[in-house]
């Protein structure tokens, strides 16, 4: 990063790619938006297992995308509220709501304003997949959600596993991927230029830029401690519902694991933590 780059200007390049993707993402089969207008519930097997009765509670939803989720969540019987900080995933997902036929608030924020702009008195925060490496400052984000919390107020993550960024992914050897090519300790944000949209692989975003941050399993933990929240659980897990590394396999509807043949490893965690 040069001196010129704030963290603002870095989240400023995020957003320009988040606001191309949200058209994109919304019709892609990726993201079943007609399944889920059909009924369909668009979270996973490990988020339903583990998240328990959402029934009655005040649920914020942080970087909620367009949607989904969040309304998901809804018809677990959640008052929802999702936050993100690009108007068109709010726009989207306000939308979404609409045809959805489901209440539910939205609101354009970033993370570290959360408790500003979603007010606080929570009984539960939710997080998901594809969110915490967007993310420059984790102490902020724990900090936030700690206040929106009310007081036995639960939070719920479910993430890839920081070890993936670790693998190789750029040989045509499917059998060299798995293989620890690159450090899981890494200071500040990491530079990308990928013009591939993980939903729409044939896509070519013209916002091919982005700032992420390699956040150790540690700092998750550590963060979400220091913030006063008491952990209830981290729970490790094989499978990651994108393709992560390539030669990942479809093992159902809802995950990708590593092929026959490649060493077991965590792909994606789970976090369940309490305000006291
Ligand atoms: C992969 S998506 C969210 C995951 C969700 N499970 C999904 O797949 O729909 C990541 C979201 O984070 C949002 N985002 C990125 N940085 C953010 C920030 N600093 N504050 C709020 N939202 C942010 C993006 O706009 C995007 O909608």
């Amino acid at each position: 990063m040069t001196s010129a780059q704030s963290s603002d200007d870095l989240l400023a390049a995020n957003l320009a790619r988040w606001e191309e993707q949200v058209d994109i993402h919304v019709g892609s089969d990726f993201y079943r938006v007609k399944e889920f207008l059909e009924g369909e519930s668009s979270l996973d097997p490990i988020v339903l297992g583990e998240i328990g009765d959402v029934r009655g509670r005040r649920l914020l939803h942080l970087q909620c995308h367009f949607g989904l989720d969040t309304l998901s969540l809804a018809r677990l019987g959640a008052e929802v509220t999702g936050l993100d900080f690009s108007p068109k995933a709010i726009a989207a997902a306000e939308t979404l709501a609409r045809d959805a036929g489901i209440n539910a608030r939205f609101i354009c924020a970033r993370v570290d304003e959360a408790r500003a702009k979603a007010g606080t008195g929570y009984d539960v925060v939710f997080s998901s997949w594809g969110a915490l490496m967007w993310l420059p400052d984790l102490a902020v984000w724990a900090r936030n959600i700690a206040a929106c919390l009310a007081p036995g107020g639960m939070f719920y993550l479910a993430e890839g596993h920081p070890i993936t960024w670790t693998f190789e992914d750029e040989s045509d050897r499917i059998e060299d991927n798995f293989r620890i090519v690159r450090s899981y300790f890494l200071e500040g944000p990491q530079q990308w230029e990928n013009a591939h949209d993980y939903a729409e692989p044939d896509v070519k975003l013209a916002h091919f830029k982005s700032n992420e941050w390699q956040h150790t399993l540690a700092e998750v933990v550590s963060a979400l401690a220091e913030a006063g929240l008491r952990i209830e659980f981290l729970h490790e897990h094989d499978r990651l519902p994108w393709p992560a590394v390539p030669g990942m396999v479809r093992v159902d509807e809802h995950y990708f694991m590593a092929p026959e043949g490649a060493p077991a490893m965590p792909l994606s965690y789970s976090v369940k933590a309490r305000k006291a």
